[in-house]
């Protein structure tokens, strides 16, 4: 997949920035040594740490450079790793994993998250938020486009959908043979949206991404016009013109 481009994802930085607030605000670590942002993208997630943890090493990880140079530029003072999280295993002395809204990018995340938990001495913390709505219809109608229109039986489009997530209860079974307290739970945030194309400019910025990289250039307006239209259609705009768009995401919280 192509790099991810931090200016289009922090055009949405407020409330892409609420759930990992959200998450830091239930974590039981008092005075953490170190704390290591998984996924930290352009910084957003990990300027929140350095907040709440300003004694600990906080050390932001991601695979795109792209993401780590927006970081970097954010963060001078912080240690940034460019790694890929499917093959690395934190440090020891690691006494926190966050990880927001990164996951659920990875292929088997479940394995991940097993690896990442084992890996915390006890009392340790794995922090993660995931978007669980890949049943909402912003992310259908990727989907429901991809199949109709010139570009329909493109292979690469058929799999540009991420899976669903796991149930909480599948969470819950996978985590808690490892960890002393697991702590599972759901937001739906309803984001107002100055109109329908702020939908669609929220998705270039994330679910979007495969969907358009499997795309020849020259069909891509025309993809995101017709997502735009069945977007109008399923989205009814307020009184003022603005549109909710309804976002259930899940958090897990466990402690080694
Ligand atoms: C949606 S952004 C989240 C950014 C930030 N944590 C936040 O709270 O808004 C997801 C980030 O996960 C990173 N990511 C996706 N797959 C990854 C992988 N396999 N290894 C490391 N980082 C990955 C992406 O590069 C991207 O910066």
């Amino acid at each position: 997949m192509a790099d991810w481009n931090a200016n289009q994802y922090l055009k949405f930085e407020d409330e892409r920035t609420r759930p990992p607030r959200d998450l830091i605000a239930q974590i039981p670590l008092q005075h953490p040594k170190r704390v290591i942002d998984l996924g930290c993208g352009p910084g957003n997630s990990t300027e929140l740490l350095v907040a709440r943890y300003p004694d600990a090493e906080v050390i932001g990880l991601d695979s795109s450079p792209n993401m780590l140079a927006q970081a970097r530029a954010r963060l001078p003072k912080c240690s940034f790793i460019e790694a890929d999280l499917t093959s690395w295993s934190p440090p020891a002395g690691t006494d926190l994993l966050f990880a927001n809204a990164s996951f659920q990018w990875l292929p088997d995340h479940p394995a991940v998250l097993r690896h990442m938990l084992q890996a915390l001495r006890p009392g340790g913390v794995l922090a993660v938020q995931m978007p669980d709505n890949m049943d909402e219809p912003a992310l259908a109608l990727m989907s429901k486009v991809a199949g109709s229109g010139p570009w329909a039986g493109n292979p690469a489009l058929a799999s540009a959908a991420r899976e669903p997530l796991p149930k909480p209860e599948g969470y819950y079974d996978l985590l808690k043979p490892l960890c002393a307290e697991l702590d599972l739970w759901h937001i739906v945030y309803n984001h107002v949206m100055a109109d329908h194309a702020a939908i669609v400019e929220w998705f270039k910025g994330s679910a979007l991404r495969p969907y358009l990289d499997a795309l020849a250039p020259a069909m891509r307006a025309d993809f995101l016009a017709a997502y735009l239209v069945e977007i109008k259609q399923h989205y009814g705009a307020r009184h003022d013109g603005r549109v909710l768009l309804p976002f259930p995401r899940v958090f897990i919280l466990a402690v080694r």
